[in-house]
């Protein structure tokens, strides 16, 4: 089986590709752009692999994905790549549209040339799983779940152009029949995830005795999935999927963000002791402008249509994950150092 990934350098996407390439057997080309998120150093137990290979290449170039898809012809595309996080979509948006939709389109039409001349058999059997959020669907009250039929309601420039993105790939399904599926999940952890997001990026800070920001009273909620089981998530859903369907994708662990960074002070308790706890560096900074209060997902449909279930709850998957950052300086260290050290992103004159 012939697996297109784009994004394969990133968090999600270096998960997918080991998943991939060890557990499942596909041939799979992994194309990324090597942005500030891409690092191969997370696919380094699989670069020689004889059904690995990597396209240094953007997927706003039209040019290069034509050429990717006539010399690979992929049975299924998953689409990955993407800027993905929000404080720097609040920071500056331009990016974000463009390759989170721009690039999009430019894939998607890609894919379309490319499927349109195929034979019947192949034709039906090809799919294109694109890859979203579950931030589409905007914010939810003290109640309730996000099920696939939830009207969109993105709050940020990210979540926006991710919305985007997903009208235009169920476009290409409706318009033209090309056979895509849709998925939208929930927060992902677990190692390899740049340190910008929150889990890492309080790991790392606690590690080395440093304030731990906490946007506005840490009341916000997150579902959080550990990323090998979304990665488990999106090749069921890509090999068997329905066409033009669109599924949930979440780990009914949903927790407040407090929570969250006190649990990562309660291990490193034990595993990292100091003088002091480190739950004294929480420190409560001001809010993320538009930030969204709670996100929880109702992922019936994967469950029962298509038989996914999370492995990992979120107890073992937190301890695990700090864990493997305590046993792999080496991974962080150099984006720690030269990529991004962990200054506050996202905030504007006025807010
Ligand atoms: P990431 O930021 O860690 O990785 C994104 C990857 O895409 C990087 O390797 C980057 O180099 C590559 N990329 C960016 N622009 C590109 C371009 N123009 N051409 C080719 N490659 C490009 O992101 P992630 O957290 O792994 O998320 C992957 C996907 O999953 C995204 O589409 C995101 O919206 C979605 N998603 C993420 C989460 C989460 O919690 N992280 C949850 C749900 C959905
Ligand atoms: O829900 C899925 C989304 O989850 C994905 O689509 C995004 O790509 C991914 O980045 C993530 O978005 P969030 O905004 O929820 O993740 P982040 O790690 O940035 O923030 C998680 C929560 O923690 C959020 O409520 C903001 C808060 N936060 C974040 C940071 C970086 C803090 O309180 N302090 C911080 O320093």
């Amino acid at each position: 089986m012939r697996v297109m990934v784009t994004g394969g350098a990133g968090f999600i996407g270096s998960a997918l590709v080991r998943h991939l390439v060890g557990t499942v057997g596909a041939d799979v080309l992994n194309i990324d752009k090597l942005t500030y998120a891409g690092n191969l150093a997370s696919l380094s137990s699989v670069e020689n692999a004889a059904n690995y290979r990597f396209l240094r290449a953007d997927i706003c170039d039209r040019a290069a994905m034509q050429e990717a898809f006539a010399s690979f012809r992929p049975e299924i595309v998953m689409h990955l790549a993407a800027e993905s996080h929000v404080d720097r979509s609040i920071s500056g948006a331009g990016d974000f549209i463009q390759t989170n939709i721009v690039g999009t389109f430019s894939l998607l039409d890609a894919a379309r040339g490319y499927w349109d001349g195929l034979e019947a058999e192949a034709k039906s059997a090809f799919r294109f799983l694109h890859v979203s959020t579950d931030e589409v669907y905007g914010s939810l009250g003290d109640d309730g779940l996000f099920e696939e039929v939830t009207a969109y309601d993105p709050s940020s420039p990210y979540s926006a152009s991710k919305a985007a993105s997903d009208h235009l790939a169920i476009a290409w399904h409706r318009t033209y029949g090309l056979p895509v599926v849709v998925s939208n999940c929930s927060n992902n952890y677990g190692p390899f995830h740049f340190p910008e997001k929150l889990i890492p990026l309080m790991i790392l800070n606690a590690l080395e005795g440093k304030p731990l920001p906490v946007y506005g009273n840490g009341a916000n909620i997150r579902d959080w999935l550990y990323v090998e089981d979304h990665a488990r998530a999106l090749f069921t859903i890509a090999s068997r999927g329905r066409p033009g369907e669109k599924y949930n994708v979440g780990g009914r662990n949903e927790r407040r963000n407090i929570e969250v960074v006190e649990r990562i002070c309660a291990i490193l308790d034990s595993v990292f002791p100091g003088k002091e706890a480190h739950s004294r560096l929480i420190t409560n900074v001001t809010d993320r402008p538009g930030h969204d209060a709670r996100y929880a997902i109702d992922a019936t449909k994967l469950e029962t249509e298509l038989g996914w279930k999370a492995e990992e709850n979120f107890d073992s998957g937190i301890e695990k994950t700090v864990r493997w950052y305590l046993d792999n300086e080496w991974w962080w260290r150099p984006l720690r150092d030269n990529v991004y050290s962990g200054e506050r992103l996202g905030t504007f004159k006025g807010r």
